[in-house]
């Protein structure tokens, strides 16, 4: 069984007590169908190594294992179901754990479903959505580590295999006064983005960094 607890001291430094897999089950059944649709967005604001993101992880990965017949669908699908979840986290080795634990993850899943098929370059597009989406930093002051804010990538198939790719500061995101909208069933932002960039294939989203 996981280790809940890595030092007495993190405990008390950064209340660092790891979620037991039998409880993030059973608060994920009470979410299920958001859990199982590859494109619900959820953010883990304290993630540790990513309880939570895993195992939502890995429901999503199951629902679109009905795509795998083609590869290039299958491949949209998993971009949709990894680049849905983010997380933030205050200690540094956490951040990596957590990131290289999605990837890993991901890329296991696939490479059994693909073999000698599987593409690298599809494989570095997942490294690098997680290396986004996870971000180092203060879940309460919304800064990163290197004291700028925390912003957000949101990446939003658009036609085809095109993505668009809008950044946000998450203190905008997280602020009851500037709207929502809720557009056919897919949570719209009103907030300005902070950055706006070119509608690429999800496998050419590496090249903005
Ligand atoms: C109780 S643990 C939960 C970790 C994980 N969510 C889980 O359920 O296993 C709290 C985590 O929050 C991190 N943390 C503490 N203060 C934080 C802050 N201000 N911003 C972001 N992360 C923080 C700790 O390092 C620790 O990994």
């Amino acid at each position: 069984m996981k280790q809940q607890i890595k030092s007495r001291d993190r405990v008390v430094k950064h209340g660092e007590v790891f979620t037991s897999d039998r409880e993030v089950n059973n608060m994920l059944l009470l979410v299920k169908d958001e859990v199982e649709r590859p494109e619900s967005t959820f953010l883990e604001p304290a993630c540790g190594d990513g309880n939570f993101l895993i195992e939502i992880l890995k429901r999503k990965l199951d629902v679109i294992s009905v795509y795998k017949r083609s590869q290039l669908e299958y491949e949209k699908w998993c971009f949709i179901c990894a680049s849905s979840l983010y997380g933030v986290e205050i200690m540094l080795d956490n951040v990596c754990d957590c990131r290289k634990r999605l990837s890993d993850y991901t890329i296991k899943v696939y490479r059994n479903i693909y073999k000698k098929k599987a593409n690298k370059d599809f494989e570095e597009v997942i490294k690098f959505i997680f290396e986004k989406n996870i971000l180092h930093g203060d879940a309460l002051t919304l800064l990163k580590s290197d004291g700028e804010p925390i912003r957000f990538s949101e990446w939003k198939l658009i036609t085809g295999s095109k993505v668009k790719r809008r950044d946000y500061y998450l203190s905008e995101l997280l602020d009851p006064s500037i709207k929502k909208i809720n557009d056919e069933d897919k949570l719209g932002i009103l907030s300005e983005p902070v950055a706006v960039y070119p509608a690429v294939s999800f496998m050419k989203v590496i090249e903005y960094v």
